[in-house]
C-alpha cells in the first residue's frame, strides 16, 4: 500500500505542491466543533472514540488539510491514568493536585498505554479507516517539560514559577522526575503509531519557559530517547516549540525529522541557524489569519516562495495553533492556496 502524501513528500517524493495542515484544526474557531461541545464535557470527547473520530475529522470534510491530527489533548495522558484534570473555561488546564516532588511522578511507572489510553488506539484504529488513502493520519503527545509544567503549577498560570523554580533549585531532581514522564510518552506514542499513527508531533509549547542549560545538559537526551523510539517504528516526528530562537545552536543536536517553526524567525534563517538538517514546518503567523482573505493569500503564497527555497521538503502549516475567532473562510483561503501552489 503507498504511504499517504505528507509522508511520501517528507522522503523526497515529487507531489508537485506541499502539504498543508493546521495545528489546533479541531477547535473552536469551527461553528461545527462548538455544536458538538455543547453537548458533551471536554473529557467526554476526548474519551469516547466515536465523538473524538467525529471531531478529527471536521477539519478534513471542511478545509481539505493534508492530515487528520488526533482529536485528544496533551493531557490526556495523565488524565488516562486517572489524575483529576479539569478543562476550565477561560483558565485551560487545572491539574487539581499537582505534582511537586520527585516521587509524586512514579505514578507514571504503571502507564500502561493500552489500557489507561484505550480511548486514544481505538480512535486512531477509527480514523485509519475512515481517512482517504492520501491524508496523513498523525498522533502526538505533550512533550515531558510541557505536560510537567501542568503537572507541577497545576493551575495553568503561563509563568509557570513552580517548574521553573524546581529547575533552578534542583535540576537532576526534576530530570528524574520528567525521565519517569519521558518513559511513559514513548509508550503512549508506540501505542499511537501500533494503533494507525503514520506521523507524530510532540508538543512543548512552555520551552521558553526553560533554561538554554537545563535543555542542553538534561533535556535533550530526553528528547531523543522519545525521537529514537518513534523512528525505530518507521515513523517520521515533529517537534514543535514555542520561542525556539535561543536554542537554535542546540536544536542541531535534536533526533527529529522536522522541527516545527514559530512565526518569530523566517524559515530561512531557522534552515541556517539549524545546519539544514531537519525538514520544516511552519510558520504562518496565526494572527494573520485576522486579515481579508485576499491578504490571507498573498501571505501564503509569501510562506510558500520562502519553503521552496529550503534545504528540505517543508511542511506548510501556522507559527502555532488557530486561534478561535478566526473566521473559517480565511482558514480555508490558507489552505487552498498552499495546495492550489505549484513547486
Ligand atoms: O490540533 C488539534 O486540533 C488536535 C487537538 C489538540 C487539542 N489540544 C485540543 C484542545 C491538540 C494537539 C492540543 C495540544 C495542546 N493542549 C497544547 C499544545 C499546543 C498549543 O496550542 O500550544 C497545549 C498547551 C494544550 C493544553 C490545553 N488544552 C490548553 C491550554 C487548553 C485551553 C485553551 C485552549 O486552547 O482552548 C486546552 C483545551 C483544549 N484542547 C481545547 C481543544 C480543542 C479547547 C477545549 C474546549 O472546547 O473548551
Amino acid at each position: 500500500m503507498s504511504s499517504p502524501d505528507l509522508i511520501r513528500h517528507l522522503r523526497g517524493e515529487r507531489l508537485g505542491r506541499f502539504p498543508v495542515w493546521m495545528m489546533r484544526q479541531a477547535g473552536r474557531y469551527l461553528p461545527s466543533y462548538r455544536e458538538i461541545r455543547s453537548r458533551h464535557s471536554f473529557w467526554e470527547m476526548v474519551t469516547s472514540p466515536e465523538v473524538a473520530e467525529a471531531v478529527s475529522l471536521l477539519p478534513v470534510r471542511e478545509l481539505s488539510v493534508d492530515a487528520v491530527i488526533l482529536f485528544s489533548d496533551i493531557l490526556s495522558l495523565p488524565y488516562g491514568l486517572g489524575l483529576p484534570i479539569e478543562m476550565k473555561e477561560a483558565v485551560g488546564p487545572v491539574v487539581v493536585n499537582p505534582l511537586r516532588k520527585e516521587s509524586d511522578f512514579s505514578i507514571f511507572s504503571d502507564f500502561l498505554a493500552s489500557r489507561h489510553t484505550a480511548f486514544v488506539g481505538e480512535t486512531l484504529i477509527r480514523l485509519r479507516k475512515s481517512i482517504a488513502p492520501s491524508t496523513t493520519l498523525i498522533g502526538f503527545a505533550g512533550a515531558p517539560w510541557t505536560v510537567g509544567c501542568y503537572l507541577i503549577q497545576g493551575q495553568g498560570k503561563n509563568d509557570f514559577a513552580e517548574p521553573v523554580r524546581w529547575m533552578r533549585e534542583a535540576p537532576a531532581s526534576l530530570s528524574q522526575a520528567l525521565g519517569v514522564y519521558t518513559e511513559a510518552t514513548q509508550k503512549y506514542l508506540e501505542y499511537q503509531i501500533d494503533s494507525g499513527a503514520q506521523l507524530v508531533q510532540l508538543f512543548d509549547t512552555w520551552l521558553p519557559r526553560m533554561s538554554v542549560e537545563y535543555f542542553s545538559d538534561y533535556y535533550v537526551p530526553q528528547l531523543n530517547q522519545i525521537f529514537q523510539a518513534v523512528k525505530k517504528r518507521g515513523v517520521p516526528v515533529i517537534y514543535f516549540a514555542k520561542g525556539i530562537t535561543p536554542f537554535l545552536d542546540e536544536f542541531s543536536r535534536l533526533e527529529a525529522d522536522v522541527i516545527s517553526i514559530g512565526s518569530e524567525i523566517a524559515m530561512k534563517d531557522a534552515d541556517e541557524r539549524l545546519k539544514k538538517r531537519f525538514s520544516l514546518q511552519g510558520n504562518l503567523d496565526p494572527e494573520s489569519l485576522f486579515r481579508s482573505e485576499a491578504e490571507v493569500r498573498l501571505q501564503t503564497r509569501r510562506l510558500v516562495q520562502e519553503a521552496r527555497e529550503l534545504a528540505r521538503p517543508a511542511i506548510i502549516n501556522l507559527g502555532h495553533g488557530i486561534l478561535p475567532p478566526t473566521k473559517v473562510e480565511n482558514a480555508r483561503a490558507f489552505i487552498d492556496e498552499a495546495r492550489a501552489l505549484w513547486i
